[in-house]
């Protein structure tokens, strides 16, 4: 058995960040609903969350080359509240879960990952998937006003942009001031903005447009 948990993927940012982050959507989140979680990575943070806050039901997401281990961790750790993963890449609009839409979305670690169109993407989809006044929950480094927060995430952020970076130059951290233009751009006004160890922060945004989810219900 032990042998086995060795071999599941490992963050230990994730480790280190999930219980002050587990304070923060429960301070956020109403006591039950269903959340979508984009970029769920190793599992580690679903599967505590949905021990602790039992009442919700939770829904992972990946990519499709970083599934295997994410499913190995769910069928090990998770819970009878988290859904089996779904593959989600948020450039493919196909991939979007709209059958029923979610009280919450949450994505950790994804904005300074994707591309800039595929950050754009995610927030057009999140806008699609969400229901009326639901809650968008993302952690991560952000600049501030167009600097960055601390030396440690300006030197992150030179690295990220740099052309040496093997995932692509196009990877960097975003400026909160953009991302607060985006997501108002899908109905999705910033209401919370919590700092978090580390130089992170969780910008939190309530769903406000309810023009915009008209055609799908
Ligand atoms: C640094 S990891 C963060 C994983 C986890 N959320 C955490 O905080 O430990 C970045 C995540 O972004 C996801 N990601 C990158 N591009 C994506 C895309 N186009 N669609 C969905 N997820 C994407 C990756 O699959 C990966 O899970």
């Amino acid at each position: 058995m032990s042998s086995m948990m060795a071999e599941l993927p490992f963050a230990p940012s994730a480790e280190r960040n999930k219980q002050p982050i587990l304070q923060v959507l429960q301070q956020q989140l109403p006591s039950a609903g269903r959340l979508l979680e984009i970029g769920s990575g190793t599992g580690q943070h679903v599967v505590y969350f949905a021990a602790a806050m039992p009442d919700w039901l939770w829904q992972p997401s990946e990519q499709l080359q970083h599934m295997p281990g994410l499913q190995q961790r769910l069928q090990q750790q998770a819970g009878g509240n988290v859904l089996p993963p779904i593959e989600l890449d948020v450039a493919q609009a196909a991939h979007w879960p709209l059958r029923e839409r979610y009280h919450a979305v949450y994505a950790a670690n994804v904005a300074h990952i994707m591309s800039w169109p595929q950050v754009q993407a995610m927030f057009a989809g999140i806008q699609r998937c969400l229901q009326a006044a639901g809650v968008f929950l993302l952690y991560g480094p952000f600049h501030r006003d167009g600097q960055p927060t601390s030396a440690g995430n300006a030197a992150f952020d030179a690295q990220l942009r740099s052309p040496d970076n093997p995932h692509g130059s196009h990877q960097g951290i975003r400026d909160d001031r953009q991302l607060i233009r985006l997501g108002r751009a899908h109905g999705l006004q910033l209401v919370d903005d919590v700092a978090m160890p580390a130089n992170n922060r969780i910008l939190v945004f309530h769903a406000n447009n309810e023009a915009s989810h008209a055609q799908y219900q």
